[in-house]
């Protein structure tokens, strides 16, 4: 019924690394190429953990808007916004707050996580046990069916599917819904309407999948329904009411396969980052320095690259050759560490060259960027009171 759609959040909680690069963003560039996709940035979502430093937020979300057109996110293909420019998702979160039952949102397990694993702020607010549920807002207002997201956002989509379910049970009946489904069967004509309603009966009450899929096509063949009618059939032949918020689908993005600069993940939290637009003296520098087997204490100490962070790196970047030539020179201690690190160096500024080249003609541009950023909001503030519109009239909201 609606047309897939792809959307995703990040936090602009400070500047992108490669770790997010190979993580997310080189996933984004996929999903822009084959899906209509909108990429945001979740200020609001920032400011329940980070609500005691409201003066970073319009820093590190410029810097990552243009981290993103940087790493080659097109705004000809995605609509890039950001949150707390489209305040309907604050309207869709105060009224599924109606619905949500708190039970739901102390048990979604992010919830007790972090505030263990931040233990340093003072997480018992209101905001942050509604993360999930504004989260759920973002998501459902656009009636995007794809939300690619890494692993730990599961259980937020998980939650997603559940509030909407609610929702559309509750507020998706049609007043009158079955006098209009009879109506509409009518309009099929007296056989195919009774085939119809055998279909039915037969999936209904036998649970019979056959029933389900014959009914679906039997329904895509009628000429005479208008959109409403088909709408109203197809729920009524699977037992349901009118889909208002139709539930999101998860696409998990695989793990990423960046190590860091001490061999575990790349993360803020471990200071192993590189950053995507760091300069190349750093990166080198970084490099240079990271460690390496323990066992090559001299040059004449021979390796293994099994337990050397620097491998890894070699396992992403380099070719068969190159990767020949370290196993070689490590275990025979033919080659020295700085050596074996010298084409890491090099993929890497190699990587980051178009990067810094499109990050260069955007910050030289600032006009450009306020714009994409606009005409995103404007068209995300559009697809938003769509949906709006419907969830108001459901919730007996649209009067005067
Ligand atoms: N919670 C997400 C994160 O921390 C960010 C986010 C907010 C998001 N709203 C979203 C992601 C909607 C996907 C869809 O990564
Ligand atoms: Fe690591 Fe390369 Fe040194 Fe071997 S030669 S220990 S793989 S940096």
């Amino acid at each position: 019924m609606f047309a897939d759609r792809v959307l995703s959040g990040m936090r602009p909680t400070g500047n992108l690394h490669l770790g997010h690069y190979h993580g997310v963003l080189k996933n984004w560039l996929t999903l822009q190429q084959q899906y209509e996709c909108l990429f945001f940035v979740a200020d609001w979502h920032a400011l329940t953990t980070h609500y005691d430093t409201p003066g970073i937020i319009e820093q590190h979300s410029r810097d990552m808007v243009i981290d993103w057109l940087a790493a080659g996110i097109d705004p000809a293909k995605a609509t890039l916004f950001i949150q707390s420019k489209v305040p309907a998702h604050a309207e869709l979160y105060l009224l599924l707050s109606m619905i949500t039952p708190l039970g739901w949102l102390e048990r979604v397990p992010t919830y007790k996580d972090q505030q263990e694993k931040l233990s340093e702020k003072d997480l018992s607010t209101y905001g942050f046990l509604g993360y999930p549920l504004l989260q759920s807002a973002d998501i459902l207002i656009y009636r995007a069916n794809l939300v690619p997201v890494g692993e730990d956002q599961a259980p937020h989509l998980e939650f997603t599917r559940e509030i909407s379910r609610r929702f559309n049970h509750i507020f998706g009946k049609e007043p009158d819904f079955e006098n209009k489904a009879a109506q509409a069967i009518k309009k099929m004509g007296s056989r195919q309407g009774k085939l119809y309603s055998e279909l039915r009966t037969r999936y209904l009450e036998q649970g019979d999948e056959n029933a389900l899929i014959e009914g679906r096509s039997l329904l895509n063949e009628q000429q005479n329904l208008s959109v409403d009618d088909r709408e109203r059939l197809s729920g009524y032949l699977e037992g349901r009411s009118k889909v208002i918020l139709p539930e999101p689908q998860t696409l998990l993005t695989r793990a990423s396969r960046m190590p860091g600069l001490d061999g575990q993940k790349m993360s803020k939290s471990y200071g192993n980052t590189i950053g995507l637009r760091e300069d190349a003296d750093s990166i080198a520098k970084k490099i240079r320095t990271m460690p390496t087997d323990p066992a090559r204490i001299r040059r004449s100490d021979p390796g293994n690259p099994e337990k050397c962070p620097v491998w890894q790196f070699h396992q992403l970047y380099s070719s068969a050759e190159t990767r020949n030539w370290v196993q070689q020179g490590c275990t025979s201690a033919g080659i020295g560490c700085l050596e074996c690190k010298q084409p890491v160096i090099q993929s890497i500024l190699d990587e980051q060259a178009p990067i810094l080249e499109r990050a260069r003609m955007y910050e030289a541009d600032p006009a450009q960027i306020k714009k994409i950023i606009t005409d995103g909001c404007e068209k995300a503030n559009q697809l938003a009171e769509e949906t709006m519109r419907d969830v108001r009239a459901a919730l007996g909201l649209s009067y005067l």
